[in-house]
Protein backbone atom coordinates (compact mmCIF):
# COMPACT_ATOMS: atom_id res chain seq x y z
CA UNK A 1 0.00 0.00 0.00
CA UNK A 2 1.38 3.26 -1.01
CA UNK A 3 0.84 6.29 1.81
CA UNK A 4 2.09 9.73 0.93
CA UNK A 5 1.88 11.81 4.13
CA UNK A 6 1.95 15.84 3.85
CA UNK A 7 2.79 17.45 6.82
CA UNK A 8 2.24 21.72 6.55
CA UNK A 9 -0.77 23.17 4.81
CA UNK A 10 0.86 26.20 3.69
CA UNK A 11 1.29 27.69 0.39
CA UNK A 12 3.62 24.72 -0.10
CA UNK A 13 1.53 22.09 1.75
CA UNK A 14 -1.99 23.66 0.25
CA UNK A 15 -1.65 22.75 -3.58
CA UNK A 16 0.77 20.09 -3.09
CA UNK A 17 -1.80 18.02 -1.12
CA UNK A 18 -4.69 19.35 -3.62
CA UNK A 19 -2.54 17.68 -6.43
CA UNK A 20 -1.73 14.47 -4.63
CA UNK A 21 -5.33 13.62 -3.64
CA UNK A 22 -6.58 14.61 -7.54
CA UNK A 23 -3.80 12.50 -9.03
CA UNK A 24 -3.88 9.68 -7.11
CA UNK A 25 -4.97 6.90 -9.59
CA UNK A 26 -2.01 8.51 -12.03
CA UNK A 27 0.33 8.64 -9.26
CA UNK A 28 -0.06 5.01 -8.36
CA UNK A 29 -1.01 6.24 -4.58
CA UNK A 30 -3.33 4.48 -2.21
CA UNK A 31 -4.02 7.68 0.67
CA UNK A 32 -2.96 10.92 0.85
CA UNK A 33 -2.20 12.26 4.38
CA UNK A 34 -1.77 15.59 5.75
CA UNK A 35 -0.85 16.93 9.26
CA UNK A 36 -2.07 20.55 10.34
CA UNK A 37 -0.52 21.66 13.19
CA UNK A 38 -2.97 24.83 14.05
CA UNK A 39 -7.14 24.55 14.10
CA UNK A 40 -8.60 27.62 12.83
CA UNK A 41 -11.93 28.52 11.90
CA UNK A 42 -10.67 30.68 8.92
CA UNK A 43 -8.47 27.37 7.49
CA UNK A 44 -11.68 24.96 7.84
CA UNK A 45 -13.03 25.83 4.32
CA UNK A 46 -8.98 24.71 2.83
CA UNK A 47 -9.09 21.58 5.19
CA UNK A 48 -12.30 20.69 4.10
CA UNK A 49 -11.61 20.81 0.27
CA UNK A 50 -8.63 18.88 0.51
CA UNK A 51 -10.55 16.24 2.77
CA UNK A 52 -13.63 16.38 -0.23
CA UNK A 53 -10.53 15.46 -2.71
CA UNK A 54 -10.20 12.25 -0.92
CA UNK A 55 -6.76 13.55 1.84
CA UNK A 56 -7.50 12.36 5.20
CA UNK A 57 -6.34 14.88 8.52
CA UNK A 58 -4.19 14.14 10.79
CA UNK A 59 -3.61 16.09 13.92
CA UNK A 60 -1.53 16.36 17.45
CA UNK A 61 -3.70 14.26 19.97
CA UNK A 62 -3.68 17.39 22.44
CA UNK A 63 -5.44 19.32 19.31
CA UNK A 64 -8.17 16.95 18.49
CA UNK A 65 -10.81 17.81 19.83
CA UNK A 66 -10.51 21.42 19.12
CA UNK A 67 -10.44 20.26 15.46
CA UNK A 68 -13.28 18.39 15.81
CA UNK A 69 -15.54 21.29 17.36
CA UNK A 70 -14.49 22.91 14.02
CA UNK A 71 -15.88 19.79 12.16
CA UNK A 72 -13.50 18.17 11.33
CA UNK A 73 -12.93 14.41 11.90
CA UNK A 74 -8.83 14.07 11.71
CA UNK A 75 -8.26 10.40 11.66
CA UNK A 76 -4.74 10.00 12.72
CA UNK A 77 -2.36 10.65 15.37
CA UNK A 78 0.89 13.04 14.07
CA UNK A 79 3.76 10.14 15.14
CA UNK A 80 1.51 7.66 13.80
CA UNK A 81 0.76 9.50 10.22
CA UNK A 82 4.71 9.45 9.81
CA UNK A 83 4.89 6.09 10.60
CA UNK A 84 2.38 4.61 8.33
CA UNK A 85 3.23 6.15 5.30
CA UNK A 86 5.66 4.60 2.28
CA UNK A 87 6.75 8.84 1.76
CA UNK A 88 6.30 11.89 4.38
CA UNK A 89 6.82 15.29 2.53
CA UNK A 90 7.66 17.88 5.17
CA UNK A 91 6.43 21.28 3.78
CA UNK A 92 6.99 23.56 6.76
CA UNK A 93 9.49 26.28 7.79
CA UNK A 94 10.40 23.17 10.49
CA UNK A 95 11.81 20.61 8.96
CA UNK A 96 15.17 19.78 10.53
CA UNK A 97 13.45 20.23 13.56
CA UNK A 98 10.81 17.53 12.53
CA UNK A 99 13.41 15.33 11.03
CA UNK A 100 15.18 15.33 14.76
CA UNK A 101 11.50 15.06 16.33
CA UNK A 102 9.84 12.00 14.18
CA UNK A 103 11.76 11.21 10.95
CA UNK A 104 15.06 9.71 12.06
CA UNK A 105 12.94 7.29 14.34
CA UNK A 106 10.38 6.03 11.57
CA UNK A 107 12.90 3.56 9.92
CA UNK A 108 9.98 1.89 8.24
CA UNK A 109 9.45 5.13 5.75
CA UNK A 110 10.97 4.86 2.52
CA UNK A 111 11.92 8.52 2.11
CA UNK A 112 11.55 11.91 3.38
CA UNK A 113 11.31 15.31 1.67
CA UNK A 114 11.80 18.79 3.49
CA UNK A 115 11.65 21.99 1.24
CA UNK A 116 13.76 24.91 0.25
CA UNK A 117 14.60 26.30 3.76
CA UNK A 118 15.81 23.17 5.42
CA UNK A 119 19.46 23.62 4.43
CA UNK A 120 21.15 20.41 5.45
CA UNK A 121 18.16 17.69 5.67
CA UNK A 122 19.21 15.39 3.08
CA UNK A 123 20.70 15.27 -0.91
CA UNK A 124 19.56 18.40 -2.92
CA UNK A 125 17.34 17.89 -5.55
CA UNK A 126 15.65 19.77 -8.64
CA UNK A 127 14.04 17.61 -11.27
CA UNK A 128 15.86 17.45 -14.52
CA UNK A 129 19.34 18.73 -12.76
CA UNK A 130 20.64 15.80 -10.47
CA UNK A 131 17.79 12.70 -11.21
CA UNK A 132 21.54 10.58 -11.60
CA UNK A 133 22.66 11.83 -8.59
CA UNK A 134 20.12 9.89 -6.51
CA UNK A 135 21.16 6.58 -4.90
CA UNK A 136 18.28 3.82 -4.25
CA UNK A 137 17.80 2.61 -0.62
CA UNK A 138 20.40 5.48 0.24
CA UNK A 139 18.81 8.36 -0.25
CA UNK A 140 15.83 8.49 2.54
CA UNK A 141 16.40 12.16 3.30
CA UNK A 142 15.95 14.61 0.24
CA UNK A 143 16.26 18.68 0.42
CA UNK A 144 14.00 19.85 -2.70
CA UNK A 145 15.73 23.26 -3.58
CA UNK A 146 13.95 26.91 -3.50
CA UNK A 147 12.46 27.99 -6.23
CA UNK A 148 15.14 30.67 -7.12
CA UNK A 149 17.51 27.83 -6.89
CA UNK A 150 15.65 25.53 -9.07
CA UNK A 151 15.64 28.79 -12.27
CA UNK A 152 19.45 29.51 -11.50
CA UNK A 153 19.97 26.20 -12.03
CA UNK A 154 18.18 24.85 -14.71
CA UNK A 155 19.42 28.42 -16.74
CA UNK A 156 23.10 27.17 -15.83
CA UNK A 157 21.83 23.41 -17.18
CA UNK A 158 20.54 24.75 -20.52
CA UNK A 159 22.38 27.26 -21.58
CA UNK A 160 26.31 26.51 -20.05
CA UNK A 161 26.44 22.62 -19.95
CA UNK A 162 26.68 19.83 -23.05
CA UNK A 163 24.60 16.97 -23.33
CA UNK A 164 26.87 15.01 -22.05
CA UNK A 165 27.70 16.85 -19.00
CA UNK A 166 30.64 19.24 -20.06
CA UNK A 167 30.94 22.50 -18.37
CA UNK A 168 31.31 25.66 -20.29
CA UNK A 169 30.51 27.85 -17.25
CA UNK A 170 33.28 30.20 -16.15
CA UNK A 171 31.65 32.43 -13.90
CA UNK A 172 27.38 32.64 -13.15
CA UNK A 173 26.05 35.49 -11.37
CA UNK A 174 22.33 36.37 -10.41
CA UNK A 175 20.34 39.23 -9.41
CA UNK A 176 16.93 37.53 -7.31
CA UNK A 177 14.44 40.29 -7.48
CA UNK A 178 11.98 38.71 -5.33
CA UNK A 179 8.37 39.61 -5.00
CA UNK A 180 7.69 40.63 -1.07
CA UNK A 181 5.29 37.79 0.03
CA UNK A 182 2.62 34.99 -1.54
CA UNK A 183 -0.88 36.34 -2.47
CA UNK A 184 -1.63 33.49 0.17
CA UNK A 185 0.59 35.14 3.19
CA UNK A 186 -0.98 38.58 4.76
CA UNK A 187 3.00 38.98 6.56
CA UNK A 188 6.01 40.14 5.37
CA UNK A 189 5.13 42.96 2.76
CA UNK A 190 7.62 45.30 2.06
CA UNK A 191 7.04 48.65 1.45
CA UNK A 192 9.78 49.45 -0.64
CA UNK A 193 12.45 47.54 -2.60
CA UNK A 194 14.57 46.47 0.76
CA UNK A 195 17.97 44.65 -0.31
CA UNK A 196 19.64 41.55 1.26
CA UNK A 197 22.75 41.24 3.14
CA UNK A 198 25.66 39.12 1.35
CA UNK A 199 25.73 36.79 4.09
CA UNK A 200 27.68 33.76 2.32
CA UNK A 201 31.11 35.04 1.94
CA UNK A 202 31.64 32.95 -1.19
CA UNK A 203 27.90 32.91 -2.66
CA UNK A 204 26.46 36.04 -1.38
CA UNK A 205 22.72 35.02 -0.96
CA UNK A 206 21.86 31.08 -0.33
CA UNK A 207 20.30 31.09 -3.63
CA UNK A 208 24.03 30.88 -5.41
CA UNK A 209 25.05 28.38 -2.45
CA UNK A 210 22.35 25.97 -3.02
CA UNK A 211 22.46 25.74 -6.55
CA UNK A 212 26.52 25.53 -6.38
CA UNK A 213 25.61 22.78 -3.69
CA UNK A 214 22.70 21.23 -6.08
CA UNK A 215 25.57 20.60 -8.97
CA UNK A 216 28.11 19.17 -6.81
CA UNK A 217 25.96 16.31 -5.98
CA UNK A 218 27.26 15.81 -9.69
CA UNK A 219 30.61 16.54 -8.85
CA UNK A 220 31.17 19.91 -10.11
CA UNK A 221 32.43 23.32 -8.14
CA UNK A 222 30.73 25.90 -9.96
CA UNK A 223 31.78 29.61 -9.52
CA UNK A 224 28.64 31.23 -8.50
CA UNK A 225 27.41 34.30 -6.29
CA UNK A 226 23.54 35.92 -5.90
CA UNK A 227 22.47 38.92 -4.25
CA UNK A 228 18.56 39.91 -3.29
CA UNK A 229 16.37 42.25 -3.19
CA UNK A 230 12.55 42.44 -2.05
CA UNK A 231 10.37 44.25 -4.48
CA UNK A 232 6.65 45.50 -3.34
CA UNK A 233 5.02 43.03 -5.43
CA UNK A 234 3.25 40.14 -4.60
CA UNK A 235 3.26 38.65 -7.88
CA UNK A 236 6.48 36.75 -8.81
CA UNK A 237 10.15 36.41 -8.53
CA UNK A 238 12.56 37.68 -11.03
CA UNK A 239 16.09 37.07 -11.87
CA UNK A 240 18.59 39.09 -13.80
CA UNK A 241 21.70 36.64 -14.60
CA UNK A 242 25.15 36.74 -16.19
CA UNK A 243 26.31 33.46 -17.60
CA UNK A 244 29.96 33.87 -18.60
CA UNK A 245 31.43 30.85 -21.13
CA UNK A 246 34.37 29.32 -21.49
CA UNK A 247 33.60 29.72 -24.95
CA UNK A 248 31.88 31.57 -27.89
CA UNK A 249 28.24 31.30 -27.96
CA UNK A 250 25.17 33.04 -30.26
CA UNK A 251 22.00 34.21 -29.37
CA UNK A 252 20.60 32.03 -31.82
CA UNK A 253 22.11 29.02 -29.93
CA UNK A 254 20.84 30.39 -26.72
CA UNK A 255 17.42 30.56 -28.08
CA UNK A 256 18.04 26.91 -29.77
CA UNK A 257 19.34 25.96 -26.01
CA UNK A 258 15.97 26.90 -24.45
CA UNK A 259 13.73 25.32 -27.08
CA UNK A 260 15.65 22.02 -26.51
CA UNK A 261 14.43 21.81 -22.70
CA UNK A 262 11.39 21.06 -21.80
CA UNK A 263 11.32 22.32 -18.29
CA UNK A 264 12.32 26.06 -19.92
CA UNK A 265 9.45 28.18 -20.83
CA UNK A 266 10.26 31.36 -22.60
CA UNK A 267 7.63 34.50 -23.44
CA UNK A 268 7.67 37.71 -25.29
CA UNK A 269 5.92 38.98 -22.06
CA UNK A 270 7.87 41.83 -20.25
CA UNK A 271 6.08 41.61 -16.98
CA UNK A 272 5.69 39.61 -13.83
CA UNK A 273 1.78 40.25 -13.95
CA UNK A 274 1.39 39.14 -17.46
CA UNK A 275 3.26 35.67 -17.18
CA UNK A 276 1.34 35.59 -13.54
CA UNK A 277 -1.71 35.98 -14.92
CA UNK A 278 -1.21 33.55 -17.40
CA UNK A 279 -0.46 31.15 -14.48
CA UNK A 280 -3.75 31.87 -13.16
CA UNK A 281 -5.78 31.27 -16.47
CA UNK A 282 -3.59 28.05 -17.60
CA UNK A 283 -1.89 26.53 -15.00
CA UNK A 284 -2.29 23.95 -12.84
CA UNK A 285 -5.00 25.89 -10.23
CA UNK A 286 -3.05 28.87 -11.30
CA UNK A 287 0.95 27.44 -11.45
CA UNK A 288 3.25 27.24 -14.08
CA UNK A 289 5.33 24.03 -13.39
CA UNK A 290 8.28 24.98 -15.77
CA UNK A 291 11.31 25.72 -13.93
CA UNK A 292 11.62 28.98 -15.64
CA UNK A 293 10.20 31.80 -18.08
CA UNK A 294 13.35 33.47 -19.74
CA UNK A 295 11.99 36.68 -20.89
CA UNK A 296 13.35 36.57 -24.80
CA UNK A 297 13.36 39.92 -25.42
CA UNK A 298 16.32 40.48 -22.29
CA UNK A 299 18.82 37.95 -24.09
CA UNK A 300 22.04 39.59 -25.16
CA UNK A 301 25.32 38.58 -25.52
CA UNK A 302 28.24 40.57 -24.17
CA UNK A 303 31.66 40.18 -25.34
CA UNK A 304 30.63 37.07 -27.66
CA UNK A 305 31.08 34.82 -23.92
CA UNK A 306 28.45 36.50 -21.89
CA UNK A 307 24.76 35.87 -21.72
CA UNK A 308 22.88 38.16 -19.97
CA UNK A 309 18.87 37.76 -19.77
CA UNK A 310 15.80 38.48 -17.50
CA UNK A 311 13.73 35.25 -16.47
CA UNK A 312 10.32 35.02 -13.97
CA UNK A 313 10.46 32.28 -11.36
CA UNK A 314 7.31 30.16 -11.11
CA UNK A 315 7.86 30.65 -7.72
CA UNK A 316 5.78 27.49 -5.65
CA UNK A 317 5.34 25.61 -9.67
CA UNK A 318 9.00 24.49 -9.48
CA UNK A 319 9.88 22.87 -6.10
CA UNK A 320 6.04 21.10 -6.71
CA UNK A 321 6.98 19.39 -10.01
CA UNK A 322 10.25 18.01 -8.07
CA UNK A 323 8.54 17.23 -4.94
CA UNK A 324 6.51 15.16 -7.33
CA UNK A 325 9.32 13.25 -9.25
CA UNK A 326 11.12 12.79 -5.96
CA UNK A 327 7.70 11.10 -4.22
CA UNK A 328 7.30 8.87 -7.49
CA UNK A 329 10.85 7.69 -7.27
CA UNK A 330 10.80 6.44 -3.42
CA UNK A 331 7.07 4.65 -4.66
CA UNK A 332 9.01 2.96 -8.04
CA UNK A 333 11.97 4.64 -9.81
CA UNK A 334 11.41 3.02 -12.84
CA UNK A 335 7.78 4.37 -14.00
CA UNK A 336 8.38 8.10 -12.79
CA UNK A 337 8.46 9.46 -16.35
CA UNK A 338 4.76 7.78 -17.09
CA UNK A 339 4.06 8.67 -14.04
CA UNK A 340 4.73 12.21 -14.85
CA UNK A 341 2.86 12.63 -17.91
CA UNK A 342 -0.45 14.19 -16.24
CA UNK A 343 1.46 17.05 -15.22
CA UNK A 344 2.92 17.63 -18.96
CA UNK A 345 0.54 20.09 -20.03
CA UNK A 346 1.59 22.35 -17.23
CA UNK A 347 4.89 22.34 -18.55
CA UNK A 348 4.57 25.40 -20.67
CA UNK A 349 6.98 25.73 -23.57
CA UNK A 350 5.95 29.45 -24.22
CA UNK A 351 4.17 31.77 -21.93
N1 LIG B 1 6.15 29.91 -0.50
C1 LIG B 1 6.83 29.50 -1.58
O1 LIG B 1 6.59 29.95 -2.70
C2 LIG B 1 7.89 28.44 -1.42
C3 LIG B 1 8.57 28.06 -2.57
C4 LIG B 1 9.53 27.07 -2.47
C5 LIG B 1 9.80 26.50 -1.24
N2 LIG B 1 9.16 26.92 -0.12
C6 LIG B 1 9.51 26.27 1.13
O2 LIG B 1 8.42 25.52 1.65
C7 LIG B 1 8.51 25.45 3.08
C8 LIG B 1 7.21 25.93 3.67
O3 LIG B 1 7.00 27.25 3.21
P1 LIG B 1 5.53 27.84 3.02
O4 LIG B 1 5.71 29.12 2.27
O5 LIG B 1 4.62 26.81 2.47
O6 LIG B 1 5.16 28.17 4.55
P2 LIG B 1 3.77 28.65 5.16
O7 LIG B 1 2.84 29.09 4.09
O8 LIG B 1 4.11 29.57 6.27
O9 LIG B 1 3.18 27.30 5.79
C9 LIG B 1 3.84 26.62 6.81
C10 LIG B 1 3.02 25.40 7.19
O10 LIG B 1 3.78 24.68 8.14
C11 LIG B 1 3.04 24.50 9.32
N3 LIG B 1 3.92 24.74 10.44
C12 LIG B 1 4.55 25.85 10.77
N4 LIG B 1 5.29 25.70 11.86
C13 LIG B 1 5.10 24.46 12.24
C14 LIG B 1 5.56 23.70 13.31
N5 LIG B 1 6.37 24.25 14.25
N6 LIG B 1 5.18 22.42 13.38
C15 LIG B 1 4.36 21.89 12.45
N7 LIG B 1 3.87 22.58 11.42
C16 LIG B 1 4.23 23.85 11.32
C17 LIG B 1 1.93 25.52 9.33
O11 LIG B 1 0.82 24.92 9.99
P3 LIG B 1 -0.37 25.76 10.69
O12 LIG B 1 -0.67 26.93 9.80
O13 LIG B 1 -1.47 24.78 10.75
O14 LIG B 1 0.15 26.17 12.01
C18 LIG B 1 1.68 25.72 7.84
O15 LIG B 1 0.74 24.79 7.38
C19 LIG B 1 9.73 26.31 3.46
O16 LIG B 1 10.83 25.44 3.57
C20 LIG B 1 9.92 27.20 2.25
O17 LIG B 1 11.27 27.59 2.10
C21 LIG B 1 8.18 27.88 -0.18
Amino acid sequence: MNIVHVVGTGTIGEPLIGLLADHREAFGIDEVTFHKRTPLVTERSKVNDLVRRGAVLCVDDDKRSTFEELGHSPKYETREAIERATVVIDCTPVGLQNKADFYDKALNVRGFMAQGSEFGFGKMYARGINDEALVRGEDRFLHIVSCNTHNIAVLIKTLAMDPDGTNHLTNGEFLCIRRANDISQDSGFVASPTVEKHKDPKFGTHHARDAHGLFATLGYDLNLFSSAVKINSQYMHAIHFSLTLDREITLEEVRDRLASNARVAVTYKRSANQVFSFGRDHGYYGRILSQTVVALETLAIRGGNEVVGFCFTPQDGNPLLSTIAAMLWYLDPDSVDDRMDVLRPYLFREV
